[in-house]
């Protein structure tokens, strides 16, 4: 009735107004509905994230607790545990409540890790009184006799970590041979002497762990550490046959190749003319911390991980890229060498 009474114009507006009054209030029914069931899916999401969270903490849990039961009592034996990431090994493994056999050359600092050891409040299992063997590994008489030792300090062997090494610095050029004889006795043939003199008793057991700590040089070679990359290549080698060939007997191996850590190695490495190499590396100082890599280790030795590659980006990348790309990687260890060998011919 009133329309009629209106300016065309005017009834044209009223209209207009009211279908936005409409749609107004249309649209903002809709928007306080998309409103709610934003609040509603975004509580659904978030409370879905929470429960998977909280599963996933719960099943990380119950691993952990596994793997640490799974280790606890196990006897585990550690070469080099005087010094560096062996003797992080057996403050984490001593933790979990592990039977060490601690190993190395020199009986005061053994002794003086079994003390602090001792002292150490930071296990809520039951711990226990390590043992140690003293034995040096270029001596292969010495090693085998070791392993007798070994044997009885427990009665048998759970875990082996061959952990104890020596680094390598100088040119193939400079090199007599007897230097990379020491370093293959230290790294490759002691380790395999003392592997091959316990297994008999793992296979017997039907039970048993050979771990090895290789290197990112077991996977790739650098400029300047032949003998060292080679006997951890070796040690490559030999534990993915062992792997293989002890598969049916229980036994099983893990090899952990790190990167860079920040222990003595580049200080006791071997030089060229035979002499200790004397000098913190650059690279070896900027190294990971030994205590995180020995809780990695005892990670991948309680899930039994085969392979594992401890190390940063660019060590892993040249890893693949050795494999992938070996035209690439061999031009740019030779130009690594011709920048590194500047300073010493200069
Ligand atoms: N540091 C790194 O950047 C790095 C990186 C990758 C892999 N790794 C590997 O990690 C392992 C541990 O080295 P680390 O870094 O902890 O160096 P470290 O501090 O120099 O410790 C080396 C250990 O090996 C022992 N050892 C050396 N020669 C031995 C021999 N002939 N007989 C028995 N024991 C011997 C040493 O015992 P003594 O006290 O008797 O000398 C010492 O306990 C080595 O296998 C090394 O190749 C190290």
């Amino acid at each position: 009735m009133e329309n009629c009474c209106l300016h065309p114009r005017q009834w044209r507006g009223r209209r207009m107004h009211r279908i936005t009054a409409d749609w107004s209030r249309s649209l903002g029914k809709s928007s306080l509905t998309v409103r709610a069931m934003d609040c509603v899916t975004s509580t659904a999401v978030l409370s879905l994230l929470l429960g998977c969270v909280g599963v996933f903490s719960l099943f990380k849990l119950l691993r952990c607790l596994r793997m640490k039961a799974r280790l606890q009592d196990a006897v585990v034996v550690i070469t080099g545990a005087t010094s560096g990431l062996g003797r992080e090994c057996a403050k984490v493994f001593h933790a979990v409540g592990a039977k060490l056999v601690l190993c190395g050359r020199n009986r005061e600092a053994l002794g003086q890790l079994a003390k602090e050891l001792a002292a150490s409040r930071a296990s809520e299992v039951q711990t226990h009184t390590p043992r140690m063997v003293t034995f040096d590994l270029a001596d292969t008489g010495a090693t085998v006799a070791a392993a007798a030792e070994i044997l009885q300090c427990f009665g048998h062997v759970d875990v082996l970590i061959n952990n104890a090494g020596v680094s390598y610095r100088g040119t193939i050029l400079d090199t007599p041979v007897d230097v990379d004889r020491r370093v293959m006795e230290t790294n490759y043939f002691g380790p395999v002497a003392l592997t091959k003199a316990l297994l008999p008793s793992m296979v017997q057991r039907r039970r048993g762990h050979v771990v090895a700590i290789s290197s990112v040089q077991g996977k790739i070679s650098v400029p300047f550490r032949s003998a060292y990359a080679a006997s951890k290549h070796a040690t490559q080698a030999f534990c993915d046959c062992l792997r293989a060939e002890l598969e049916q007997h229980g036994v099983a191996v893990t090899v952990l190749s790190p990167g860079y850590i920040r222990t003595n190695l580049s200080l006791n490495a071997i030089a060229a003319d035979g002499s200790r190499y004397g000098v913190m590396d650059e690279t070896t100082a900027q190294g990971r911390v030994p205590a995180d890599v020995a809780r990695d280790v005892l990670a991948a030795v309680a899930k039994k991980k085969e392979d594992v590659v401890l190390a940063s980006l660019a060590p892993s990348l040249a890893i693949y890229l050795r494999t992938l790309a070996p035209a690439l990687f061999f031009r740019l260890m030779a130009s690594r060498a011709r920048k590194e060998q500047k300073p010493k011919d200069s």
